[in-house]
């Protein structure tokens, strides 16, 4: 076991894995799961600036450039917060729980992770007040070496948990609110990438009217079912005309992992995020299971491997582990 997991001068955050778009809310919605995550553990040091030491679990394929790293950069912006923290020094890990480019928000997790836990340290060595809003911008700042946009709908649930709606990078723009409905969640990611910037550059730049149209209506029809606890509603609210025709085309084996989450009596089923990670709703861990098992037969059938899960939206975001 490395000591930063033991060794108490390590400050360590979990941020846990998130699913956005959530169907109809294409860059706005995203929920929290329960499980996996990333953990960035932080610790002062002598020397002046951030130094990222080491990533483990990455497959030795991101970058450990500071700046470049979504968990590094996040730091960075944490410690060029604030005039006081200059002549201090911040050591860094990045243990990545989270597949990469799977649609499940790695690099929003090890954004956050690493945003909290500079922030943490800061609060320590300086007494920087603890802020929120100062976390959420720096892991957004992360979030955007990675895909190429500023957009929150996987940081927001990464750090406070729950499911968000996001309307601008401060906290009080940012809703959020817990089911009432109890659901279970089936996550199935194929065994292959597909780069968040890939997956913007699927979509089209305007969009018919209809379809905006019907992604506003299926958009509050899913808060409301969730908010209710409406089953009824929510069958019929994972509907998505902005990106899941698009992007459905970067993933293999969609329609028929979609339509074997449906006949396993999934309340809904649509890519997570970027994808090609797929997600379903469910009224319970039997009937998640059983999408699971689908999906996965369904990509299995096309010759592809996937991972599988069974989880829940998770109230708890970002937190020492
Ligand atoms: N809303 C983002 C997208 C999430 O779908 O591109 C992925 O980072």
């Amino acid at each position: 076991m490395s000591d930063w997991q033991t060794d108490p001068s390590w400050t360590r955050v979990f941020a846990p894995a998130t699913v956005a778009n959530v169907g109809p809310g294409f860059d706005c919605f995203g929920f929290s799961l329960g499980e996996p995550g990333d953990i960035v553990a932080a610790r002062p040091s002598d020397r002046p600036g951030v130094r990222l030491l080491a990533i483990e679990g990455d497959g030795g394929v991101l970058p450990t450039e500071v700046a470049a790293n979504t968990a590094g950069r996040a730091a960075l912006s944490i410690w060029e917060s604030a005039p006081e923290l200059k002549p201090h020094g911040l050591e860094l890990i990045l243990a990545k729980g989270l597949p990469l480019c799977s649609g499940l928000g790695s690099s929003a997790a090890s954004a956050v992770a690493g945003a909290m836990a500079a922030a943490l340290v800061a609060a320590d060595l300086v007494g920087l007040p603890y802020d929120r809003g100062r976390v959420l911008k720096a892991a957004i700042d992360g979030e955007q070496v990675a895909s190429g946009t500023r957009h929150a709908d996987n940081v927001a649930p990464a750090l406070l948990g729950g499911f968000t709606i996001v309307r601008g990078e401060e906290p009080e723009q940012i809703a959020r609110f817990e089911p009432v409905l109890p659901l279970a969640v089936a996550v199935v990611a194929p065994a292959y990438e597909v780069p968040t910037k890939a997956a913007r550059e699927a979509l089209p730049r305007e969009v018919p009217l209809a379809d905006a149209v019907a992604n506003i209506a299926a958009a509050a029809t899913l808060v409301l079912a969730l908010t209710q606890g409406d089953a009824r509603l929510l069958r019929e609210a994972l509907v998505d005309r902005l990106a899941e025709p698009h992007r459905a085309k970067l993933i293999p084996g969609f329609a028929a992992a979609k339509q074997a989450a449906l006949d396993a009596g999934a309340y809904g089923c649509s890519i997570s995020g970027a994808g090609p990670a797929m997600f379903a709703l469910a009224p319970d861990d039997t009937v998640a299971d059983a999408a699971a098992v689908a999906m996965a037969r369904a990509f299995a059938a096309r010759g592809i491997e996937s991972i599988r899960f069974v989880t829940t939206i998770s109230s708890q975001g970002a937190r020492r582990p």
